[in-house]
């Protein structure tokens, strides 16, 4: 029986991922690769809705692929490409700007939010639609689940609805997918300021563990995390916060359970625990920072796996582009 299909998507917007992406949803994409077919896209189209410097652009695709192959996306078994190496996601977007009304469009949350800044007057007509470019970028792959956090929810909904809509006024077209909520068991916060998640934007780069830091950067961070004074090893998210954060660190990347971990470190100090954890990011990171800067170094063979995941891609992409523009009366 054949696997049913999935699509992913991420920003080719930072250098390096950190810690929270890998915990939090690049563990989760690599073993849905054995459940799924997966296609996982690097959406530069996307990127491209706010000012981007080309050589930077181009610089953080390739690193955001060699990143997710070192990872473990495979790309035997699952197709990792960059959007815009297959044209359909561009011209199945325009077909289904066309059915989308300009009210429904305007309801979109995520838009008001993005262009606070500047102001709707100063952002592009791309940032505004650009949940239309992602319902096409799930649809041509005819997905029965769509990997999602909680803040796209309403983008899915949006996708489901101009499939339905499309269906019922062109014929039956494309799978309506369904969203498949990503658990949140590790949820990762900033080593500084442990109440807030690790983010990319984070405002003390101290607080942030990337995957291509060096293990004596890592070790570094880990060993100045905020913690509190109390000297107790133990989960609290609440009142300790910082602690719980290593803890919760430490659990996630090896897999072992949170207690068993906190009774091996009875009657030890922070210093222990952070020497623990702080080993454990590194072996895990290690490797994986490693074989991003072999596939970094050689850019034919990282160009050869995109290329093949864009064949893959092409292949039921421009078969459903083209059911979409015979139905169209193109
Ligand atoms: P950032 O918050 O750094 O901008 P993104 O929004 O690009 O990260 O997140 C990409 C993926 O990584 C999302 O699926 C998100 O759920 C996951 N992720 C990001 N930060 C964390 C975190 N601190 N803990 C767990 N998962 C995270
Ligand atoms: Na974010």
């Amino acid at each position: 029986m054949s696997k049913p299909n999935l699509l992913s998507g991420m920003q080719p917007s930072a250098s390096s991922l950190h810690l929270g992406n890998y915990l939090g949803a690049l563990t989760q994409w690599v073993k849905m690769q054995e459940d799924f077919n997966a296609y996982y896209v690097i959406v530069d189209l996307h990127a491209i809705t706010v000012p981007q410097e080309p050589a930077q652009l181009r610089e953080n695709t390739r690193r955001t692929a060699a990143q997710y192959i070192a990872a473990g996306i495979d790309p035997e078994k699952s197709a990792l490409f960059v959007q815009s190496h297959v044209p359909a996601h561009a011209q199945l977007a325009w077909v289904l700007n066309c059915i989308t009304g300009f009210g429904e469009a305007s309801r979109m949350t995520q838009f008001k939010d993005k262009s606070q800044k500047g102001g709707a007057d100063n952002s592009s007509v791309g940032l505004f639609t650009y949940p239309i470019l992602q319902a096409a970028d799930i649809l041509l792959y005819q997905p029965k689940a769509v990997p999602v956090g909680e803040d796209q929810r309403q983008h899915l909904e949006l996708t489901r609805d101009l499939a339905t809509r499309f269906n019922s006024r062109f014929g039956q077209t494309f799978e309506i997918p369904e969203a498949h909520i990503l658990r949140e068991t590790a949820k990762i916060y900033d080593l500084q300021e442990p109440t807030a998640k690790m983010s990319k934007s984070a405002a003390d780069p101290k607080g942030l563990v990337n995957l291509m830091d060096e293990p004596s950067v890592i070790a570094k961070k880990i060993k100045s995390a905020v913690t509190d004074t109390d000297g107790e090893i133990r989960f609290d998210r609440d009142a300790k916060p910082g602690v719980s954060n290593l803890i919760g660190i430490y659990s996630a990347i090896t897999g072992e359970s949170i207690d068993s971990f906190t009774a091996s470190l009875q009657g030890q100090g922070y210093g222990a625990l952070k020497t623990a954890v702080a080993d454990a990011v590194v072996s895990a990171l290690d490797p994986i920072r490693n074989r991003a800067q072999e596939l970094l170094g050689d850019p034919a063979e990282l160009d050869r796996l995109l290329a093949s995941g864009a064949a893959k891609a092409n292949e039921i992409a421009e078969r459903t582009l083209s059911d979409v523009y015979d139905r169209l009366g193109f």
